[in-house]
């Protein structure tokens, strides 16, 4: 069996559902100052967010890892600030990199030692920077 992992169906039964909306990039008034300029709701299909290109600067060594604007979005959607995500096949981690960012908890499982010492890493990094702005509040 093939699988596309190129293709996501989220299913949501029950639990949350965020409407968010996406940013337009286009010099049109209805977007810049208009009615559209907080964004637009999304459809059901997205095609806004390629894949990473092996040049992308977020490019780690992982042969599947995910944009994380895309993980972003979907933890956005699904769930809520302080809400706790479990991801049992994380991968080079972009799904706890996005659950922290915004501010929710993370546990991620991953069978492969290389990619859980990315996943460390890119989390560990995002959390020094997450710190060392509260610290510089004070
Ligand atoms: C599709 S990748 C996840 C990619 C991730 N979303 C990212 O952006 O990097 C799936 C990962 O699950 C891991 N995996 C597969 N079976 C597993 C298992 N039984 N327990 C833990 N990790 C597993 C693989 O090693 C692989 O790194």
């Amino acid at each position: 069996m093939q699988v596309d992992i190129n293709h996501f169906l989220i299913i949501v039964r029950g639990g949350i559902f965020n409407n968010i909306k996406i940013q337009v990039e286009s010099k049109r008034k209805e977007y810049t100052e208009g009615f559209l300029k907080d964004g637009i709701s999304l459809s059901d299909v997205w095609t806004d967010i390629p894949a990473l290109p092996h040049n992308s600067k977020e490019k780690v060594n992982h042969p599947t890892q995910k944009p994380l604007k895309l993980i972003d979005r979907i933890v956005k959607i699904g769930t809520n600030e302080g809400d706790l995500i479990l991801d049992n096949v994380c991968g080079s981690g972009t799904t706890g990199l996005a659950s922290i960012t915004l501010g929710r908890k993370f546990i991620g499982i991953e069978k492969e030692k290389e990619y859980y010492d990315i996943s460390i890493k890119r989390i560990g990094d995002a959390l020094t920077q997450i710190n060392s702005k509260a610290t510089q509040l004070f």
